[in-house]
């Protein structure tokens, strides 16, 4: 069956401006499959702000969690009571951590595992003290995450193929840093067209400014889709 590519699609509302993000809400819950809260939402309005998404779409609440296991514990565990699809606590918080996050939410919210952020590149990384390749260490945290009980993790296009080849298929690999041929990529590093993400094996896209930032959101939503469309895919592959 052909995959519908709209319910791929899960734009971030990032704003902290309430009539703006009801605004969005009302534009792309109806034409996507999920709408992502994030910090600055869920910061400024907490549990209304996923109440207000929930109203026209299925929710991803990105919260990017980071603490120590019995912290993150209780945190997911408050978050299932929510109604969200999904919630994000960072990899790098180890094995112990995605393990307490993945049994707190069992059954009521999916826990995804951001491997490394998408403003990151290696040398950001050598900032940190960390050698090697981006690609090697999301690959060692996407597994952890794996083996930890989550869902699935949060990567950049960049990663995708190799995780989609190491991972069970099950395993939902998520990426931001999309952005359409020709748009600019803001403060995001390890990007991808739309096209090449879901090629490369994304199950879903989390796309931003490239739709929020536009002049006409909708429009730049019809845009996104239609250059999903399965003609313009195959056209691109054969
Ligand atoms: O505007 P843009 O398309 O760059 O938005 C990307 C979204 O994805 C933001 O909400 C950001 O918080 C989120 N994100 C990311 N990189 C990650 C995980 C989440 O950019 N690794």
């Amino acid at each position: 069956m052909t995959p519908n590519r709209a319910d791929q699609i899960a734009v971030a509302l990032d704003t902290s401006d309430r009539d703006q993000f009801r605004h969005w809400c009302g534009v792309f819950g109806p034409r996507v499959g999920l709408l992502k809260v994030g910090l600055e939402a869920f910061v400024r309005w907490g549990p209304a702000a996923v109440e207000e998404a929930r109203a026209s779409a299925r929710v991803f609440l990105d919260l990017k969690l980071h603490d120590i296991p019995n912290t993150v514990a209780g945190a997911v565990e408050a978050v299932s009571d929510l109604g969200v699809d999904y919630v994000t606590v960072h990899a790098s918080g180890g094995a112990e951590m995605l393990r307490a996050a993945a049994e707190a939410g069992q059954g009521r919210v999916r826990v995804l595992a951001v491997t490394l952020l998408t403003h990151m590149d290696a040398e950001s990384l050598a900032g940190l003290g960390v050698e090697g390749p981006p690609e090697v260490l999301v690959s060692t945290w996407a597994r952890l995450a794996a083996d930890s009980g989550c869902a699935g993790a949060v990567c950049s296009p960049h990663e995708v193929a190799r995780l989609r080849s190491e991972l069970p298929r099950s395993f939902v690999l998520v990426t931001p840093g999309i952005r359409p041929a020709g748009a600019p990529s803001d403060d995001q590093k390890r990007t991808a067209t739309p096209a090449e993400a879901l090629a490369a094996g994304a199950d879903l896209l989390v796309v931003g400014r490239p739709l929020t930032g536009s002049d006409n959101p909708r429009a730049a939503l019809r845009r996104l889709l239609a250059g999903l469309s399965p003609r313009k895919l195959a056209r691109r592959s054969g």
